[in-house]
Protein backbone atom coordinates (compact mmCIF):
# COMPACT_ATOMS: atom_id res chain seq x y z
CA UNK A 1 0.00 0.00 0.00
CA UNK A 2 1.13 3.72 -1.24
CA UNK A 3 1.38 5.48 2.40
CA UNK A 4 -0.61 7.88 3.64
CA UNK A 5 -3.58 6.77 1.13
CA UNK A 6 -6.82 8.88 1.78
CA UNK A 7 -9.75 6.68 3.89
CA UNK A 8 -12.87 7.12 1.76
CA UNK A 9 -14.33 3.36 1.62
CA UNK A 10 -16.79 2.76 4.55
CA UNK A 11 -17.63 -1.34 4.91
CA UNK A 12 -20.85 -1.72 6.93
CA UNK A 13 -21.63 -5.18 8.07
CA UNK A 14 -25.21 -6.31 8.05
CA UNK A 15 -25.52 -9.46 7.40
CA UNK A 16 -26.61 -10.68 10.71
CA UNK A 17 -29.73 -12.63 11.58
CA UNK A 18 -31.20 -10.35 14.54
CA UNK A 19 -32.17 -13.31 16.12
CA UNK A 20 -32.42 -11.20 19.79
CA UNK A 21 -35.21 -9.21 18.01
CA UNK A 22 -37.20 -12.43 17.21
CA UNK A 23 -40.05 -12.45 16.37
CA UNK A 24 -40.00 -8.56 15.15
CA UNK A 25 -36.79 -9.85 12.56
CA UNK A 26 -38.73 -12.82 11.19
CA UNK A 27 -39.54 -10.69 7.97
CA UNK A 28 -37.10 -7.44 8.44
CA UNK A 29 -34.14 -7.06 8.87
CA UNK A 30 -33.07 -5.68 12.31
CA UNK A 31 -30.80 -3.12 10.77
CA UNK A 32 -34.64 -1.67 9.30
CA UNK A 33 -36.10 -1.57 13.09
CA UNK A 34 -36.69 2.38 13.45
CA UNK A 35 -35.13 4.21 16.30
CA UNK A 36 -37.38 6.98 16.30
CA UNK A 37 -38.48 7.84 13.07
CA UNK A 38 -35.75 6.48 10.46
CA UNK A 39 -34.04 3.34 10.54
CA UNK A 40 -31.04 2.11 12.75
CA UNK A 41 -29.19 1.52 9.90
CA UNK A 42 -29.82 5.24 8.47
CA UNK A 43 -27.31 6.54 11.25
CA UNK A 44 -24.48 4.90 10.75
CA UNK A 45 -24.63 5.81 6.99
CA UNK A 46 -25.26 8.97 7.82
CA UNK A 47 -22.12 8.96 10.34
CA UNK A 48 -20.17 7.73 7.43
CA UNK A 49 -20.63 9.85 5.14
CA UNK A 50 -20.03 13.38 7.76
CA UNK A 51 -16.66 11.76 8.28
CA UNK A 52 -15.81 12.07 4.74
CA UNK A 53 -16.72 8.66 3.58
CA UNK A 54 -17.95 8.89 -0.07
CA UNK A 55 -17.68 5.52 -1.04
CA UNK A 56 -20.22 2.36 1.18
CA UNK A 57 -20.13 -0.99 0.86
CA UNK A 58 -22.94 -3.08 2.82
CA UNK A 59 -22.31 -6.23 3.68
CA UNK A 60 -25.86 -8.31 3.71
CA UNK A 61 -27.45 -11.25 2.98
CA UNK A 62 -30.75 -13.37 2.60
CA UNK A 63 -34.38 -11.92 3.55
CA UNK A 64 -31.79 -8.32 3.51
CA UNK A 65 -33.55 -6.57 0.14
CA UNK A 66 -35.64 -4.10 2.62
CA UNK A 67 -31.65 -2.10 3.53
CA UNK A 68 -31.55 -1.92 -0.57
CA UNK A 69 -34.96 -0.36 -1.03
CA UNK A 70 -34.92 2.13 2.24
CA UNK A 71 -31.14 3.60 0.40
CA UNK A 72 -32.59 3.71 -3.11
CA UNK A 73 -35.30 5.89 -4.85
CA UNK A 74 -38.56 5.76 -4.60
CA UNK A 75 -40.26 7.89 -7.37
CA UNK A 76 -44.24 6.77 -6.53
CA UNK A 77 -43.87 7.77 -3.40
CA UNK A 78 -41.90 10.62 -4.27
CA UNK A 79 -44.67 11.85 -6.71
CA UNK A 80 -47.60 11.15 -4.41
CA UNK A 81 -45.85 13.31 -1.47
CA UNK A 82 -45.27 16.10 -4.51
CA UNK A 83 -48.84 15.89 -5.11
CA UNK A 84 -50.09 16.17 -1.72
CA UNK A 85 -47.61 18.99 -0.89
CA UNK A 86 -46.19 16.92 2.19
CA UNK A 87 -42.48 18.79 1.24
CA UNK A 88 -41.36 17.56 4.94
CA UNK A 89 -42.11 13.85 4.02
CA UNK A 90 -40.20 13.93 0.36
CA UNK A 91 -37.54 15.35 2.01
CA UNK A 92 -36.85 12.97 4.04
CA UNK A 93 -37.52 10.29 1.97
CA UNK A 94 -35.30 11.70 -1.33
CA UNK A 95 -32.49 12.33 2.15
CA UNK A 96 -32.17 8.42 2.62
CA UNK A 97 -31.40 8.10 -1.10
CA UNK A 98 -28.94 11.17 -1.74
CA UNK A 99 -26.18 9.33 1.11
CA UNK A 100 -25.55 7.03 -1.31
CA UNK A 101 -24.45 5.88 -3.64
CA UNK A 102 -24.32 2.31 -1.80
CA UNK A 103 -23.05 -1.21 -3.03
CA UNK A 104 -24.02 -4.68 -1.50
CA UNK A 105 -22.60 -7.79 -1.68
CA UNK A 106 -23.70 -10.84 0.47
CA UNK A 107 -22.41 -13.01 2.45
CA UNK A 108 -23.36 -16.55 1.57
CA UNK A 109 -22.95 -17.57 4.93
CA UNK A 110 -22.83 -16.22 8.37
CA UNK A 111 -19.28 -17.33 9.06
CA UNK A 112 -18.92 -14.24 11.93
CA UNK A 113 -17.72 -10.43 11.57
CA UNK A 114 -14.40 -11.18 9.81
CA UNK A 115 -15.44 -13.41 7.51
CA UNK A 116 -17.74 -10.52 6.55
CA UNK A 117 -15.10 -7.85 6.64
CA UNK A 118 -13.31 -10.34 4.09
CA UNK A 119 -15.92 -10.12 1.18
CA UNK A 120 -14.94 -6.59 1.21
CA UNK A 121 -11.59 -7.05 0.36
CA UNK A 122 -12.24 -7.07 -3.69
CA UNK A 123 -14.26 -3.51 -3.10
CA UNK A 124 -11.87 -2.16 -0.68
CA UNK A 125 -8.48 -3.26 -2.78
CA UNK A 126 -5.18 -1.59 -1.15
CA UNK A 127 -6.16 0.90 0.83
CA UNK A 128 -6.98 1.41 4.44
CA UNK A 129 -10.66 1.39 5.07
CA UNK A 130 -13.12 2.15 8.10
CA UNK A 131 -15.89 -0.46 9.42
CA UNK A 132 -19.20 0.19 11.38
CA UNK A 133 -21.23 -2.07 13.18
CA UNK A 134 -24.98 -1.20 13.08
CA UNK A 135 -25.52 -1.73 16.73
CA UNK A 136 -23.49 1.39 17.72
CA UNK A 137 -25.04 4.62 16.95
CA UNK A 138 -22.63 7.08 17.90
CA UNK A 139 -24.07 10.80 18.56
CA UNK A 140 -23.31 13.03 16.02
CA UNK A 141 -22.41 15.45 18.31
CA UNK A 142 -19.22 13.54 19.12
CA UNK A 143 -16.83 12.83 16.80
CA UNK A 144 -14.94 9.60 16.69
CA UNK A 145 -14.89 8.24 13.28
CA UNK A 146 -12.56 11.55 11.74
CA UNK A 147 -10.32 10.87 15.19
CA UNK A 148 -9.75 7.52 14.15
CA UNK A 149 -9.27 7.72 10.81
CA UNK A 150 -6.63 10.91 11.55
CA UNK A 151 -4.86 8.14 13.96
CA UNK A 152 -5.12 5.77 10.89
CA UNK A 153 -2.66 7.88 8.94
CA UNK A 154 -0.64 9.13 11.41
CA UNK A 155 0.62 5.45 12.55
CA UNK A 156 -0.11 3.37 9.44
CA UNK A 157 -1.60 0.57 11.21
CA UNK A 158 -5.38 0.11 12.32
CA UNK A 159 -7.48 1.95 15.11
CA UNK A 160 -9.87 0.60 17.07
CA UNK A 161 -12.37 2.38 19.13
CA UNK A 162 -12.61 1.48 23.01
CA UNK A 163 -14.64 2.34 25.74
CA UNK A 164 -14.41 1.92 29.64
CA UNK A 165 -17.08 -0.68 30.59
CA UNK A 166 -17.98 -2.62 34.12
CA UNK A 167 -16.20 -5.45 34.71
CA UNK A 168 -18.84 -7.70 34.36
CA UNK A 169 -20.01 -6.47 30.99
CA UNK A 170 -16.54 -7.29 29.59
CA UNK A 171 -17.70 -10.50 28.22
CA UNK A 172 -20.03 -9.03 25.58
CA UNK A 173 -17.17 -7.22 23.96
CA UNK A 174 -13.55 -7.55 22.65
CA UNK A 175 -11.39 -6.85 24.86
CA UNK A 176 -8.28 -4.71 24.70
CA UNK A 177 -5.13 -4.55 26.85
CA UNK A 178 -3.23 -1.01 25.88
CA UNK A 179 -0.64 0.79 26.96
CA UNK A 180 -0.83 4.73 26.91
CA UNK A 181 1.07 6.75 24.64
CA UNK A 182 2.98 10.25 25.74
CA UNK A 183 0.97 13.37 24.81
CA UNK A 184 -1.00 11.18 22.14
CA UNK A 185 -4.91 10.98 22.11
CA UNK A 186 -4.73 7.30 21.28
CA UNK A 187 -3.25 4.39 23.05
CA UNK A 188 -1.31 1.18 21.96
CA UNK A 189 -3.16 -1.86 21.47
CA UNK A 190 -0.71 -4.82 22.63
CA UNK A 191 -3.27 -7.55 22.46
CA UNK A 192 -6.98 -8.35 21.81
CA UNK A 193 -9.13 -10.96 23.11
CA UNK A 194 -12.92 -11.68 21.63
CA UNK A 195 -15.57 -11.88 24.61
CA UNK A 196 -13.47 -13.32 27.83
CA UNK A 197 -14.77 -13.97 30.66
CA UNK A 198 -14.35 -11.66 33.66
CA UNK A 199 -11.25 -13.41 35.33
CA UNK A 200 -9.50 -13.50 31.84
CA UNK A 201 -10.00 -9.83 30.46
CA UNK A 202 -7.11 -8.09 30.10
CA UNK A 203 -9.11 -4.93 31.27
CA UNK A 204 -11.73 -3.34 31.66
CA UNK A 205 -11.38 -1.32 27.61
CA UNK A 206 -14.20 -2.64 25.57
CA UNK A 207 -14.08 -2.70 21.53
CA UNK A 208 -17.10 -0.80 20.50
CA UNK A 209 -18.32 -1.05 16.61
CA UNK A 210 -15.97 1.44 14.32
CA UNK A 211 -12.56 0.40 13.14
CA UNK A 212 -10.01 1.67 10.92
CA UNK A 213 -8.65 -1.04 9.39
CA UNK A 214 -5.29 -1.20 7.37
CA UNK A 215 -5.76 -3.72 3.80
CA UNK A 216 -2.85 -5.84 5.34
CA UNK A 217 -6.04 -7.22 7.71
CA UNK A 218 -7.39 -9.47 4.41
CA UNK A 219 -4.41 -11.54 4.21
CA UNK A 220 -4.94 -12.27 7.28
CA UNK A 221 -8.78 -12.98 7.89
CA UNK A 222 -7.85 -15.36 4.95
CA UNK A 223 -5.79 -17.52 7.09
CA UNK A 224 -7.92 -16.76 10.23
CA UNK A 225 -9.70 -19.79 11.78
CA UNK A 226 -12.91 -20.03 13.52
CA UNK A 227 -12.08 -18.61 17.27
CA UNK A 228 -15.06 -18.03 19.61
CA UNK A 229 -18.84 -19.60 19.08
CA UNK A 230 -17.06 -20.81 15.94
CA UNK A 231 -16.60 -17.24 13.93
CA UNK A 232 -14.08 -16.06 12.16
CA UNK A 233 -13.48 -12.97 14.53
CA UNK A 234 -12.28 -9.89 13.35
CA UNK A 235 -10.31 -9.30 16.78
CA UNK A 236 -8.06 -12.31 16.19
CA UNK A 237 -7.09 -11.06 12.96
CA UNK A 238 -6.82 -7.75 14.74
CA UNK A 239 -4.58 -9.97 17.52
CA UNK A 240 -2.17 -10.94 14.64
CA UNK A 241 -1.66 -7.56 13.31
CA UNK A 242 -0.67 -6.13 16.96
CA UNK A 243 1.77 -8.33 17.26
CA UNK A 244 3.16 -8.05 13.92
CA UNK A 245 5.54 -5.16 13.01
CA UNK A 246 5.75 -5.91 9.28
CA UNK A 247 3.64 -3.72 6.70
CA UNK A 248 0.20 -2.86 8.23
CA UNK A 249 1.55 -4.11 11.58
CA UNK A 250 0.21 -2.06 15.15
CA UNK A 251 -3.31 -1.53 16.62
CA UNK A 252 -4.21 1.62 18.16
CA UNK A 253 -7.21 2.43 19.56
CA UNK A 254 -9.09 5.99 20.20
CA UNK A 255 -11.07 5.46 23.84
CA UNK A 256 -14.58 7.47 23.19
CA UNK A 257 -16.05 8.98 25.85
CA UNK A 258 -18.98 10.74 24.16
CA UNK A 259 -22.31 9.47 23.81
CA UNK A 260 -23.25 5.83 22.02
CA UNK A 261 -26.64 4.40 21.98
CA UNK A 262 -26.23 0.39 21.75
CA UNK A 263 -28.93 -1.34 20.18
CA UNK A 264 -27.79 -4.56 20.55
CA UNK A 265 -30.60 -5.89 22.68
CA UNK A 266 -33.88 -5.28 23.64
CA UNK A 267 -32.70 -3.25 26.48
CA UNK A 268 -30.36 -1.37 25.20
CA UNK A 269 -32.32 -0.56 21.96
CA UNK A 270 -35.59 0.64 23.92
CA UNK A 271 -33.14 3.14 25.92
CA UNK A 272 -31.48 4.53 22.61
CA UNK A 273 -34.90 4.87 20.98
CA UNK A 274 -35.80 7.26 23.98
CA UNK A 275 -32.48 8.81 24.79
CA UNK A 276 -32.34 10.09 20.61
CA UNK A 277 -36.60 10.92 21.15
CA UNK A 278 -35.41 12.82 24.04
CA UNK A 279 -33.26 14.88 22.21
CA UNK A 280 -35.89 15.85 19.48
CA UNK A 281 -37.58 19.18 19.46
CA UNK A 282 -40.73 18.36 18.19
CA UNK A 283 -41.52 16.23 20.92
CA UNK A 284 -38.52 16.07 23.29
CA UNK A 285 -39.60 17.91 26.01
CA UNK A 286 -43.08 16.56 26.09
CA UNK A 287 -41.73 12.92 26.60
CA UNK A 288 -39.24 13.82 29.18
CA UNK A 289 -42.29 15.03 31.51
CA UNK A 290 -44.62 11.84 30.15
CA UNK A 291 -41.44 9.47 31.57
CA UNK A 292 -41.27 11.21 34.80
CA UNK A 293 -44.89 11.23 35.43
CA UNK A 294 -44.95 7.98 34.17
CA UNK A 295 -42.57 6.72 36.60
CA UNK A 296 -44.35 8.08 39.57
C1 LIG B 1 -18.60 -7.62 17.67
C2 LIG B 1 -17.11 -7.91 17.90
C3 LIG B 1 -16.70 -7.51 19.31
C4 LIG B 1 -17.06 -6.06 19.55
C5 LIG B 1 -18.55 -5.83 19.27
C6 LIG B 1 -18.87 -4.34 19.34
O1 LIG B 1 -19.33 -8.49 18.49
O2 LIG B 1 -16.85 -9.27 17.65
O3 LIG B 1 -15.32 -7.68 19.46
O4 LIG B 1 -16.77 -5.73 20.89
O5 LIG B 1 -18.91 -6.28 17.96
O6 LIG B 1 -20.24 -4.09 19.19
P1 LIG B 1 -20.92 -8.73 18.32
O7 LIG B 1 -21.58 -7.64 19.10
O8 LIG B 1 -21.21 -8.65 16.86
O9 LIG B 1 -21.19 -10.08 18.89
Amino acid sequence: MKPGKLVTKAVIPAAGLGTRFLPATKAMPKEMLPVVDQPAIQYVVEEAVRAGLTDLLMITGRQKRALEDHFDREPNLERTLEDKGDLDHLEAVQHASDLGPLHFVRQGEPKGLGHAVLCARQHVGDEPFAVLLGDDLIDERDELLSTMIEVQSRTGGSVVALIEVEPAQISAYGCADVTAIDGENYVRVNGLVEKPSVADAPSNLAVIGRYVLHPAVFDILERTQPGRGGEIQLTDALQTLAMSDGEGGGVYGVVFEGRRYDTGDKLSYLKAVISLASERVEFGEELKSWLKAFIN
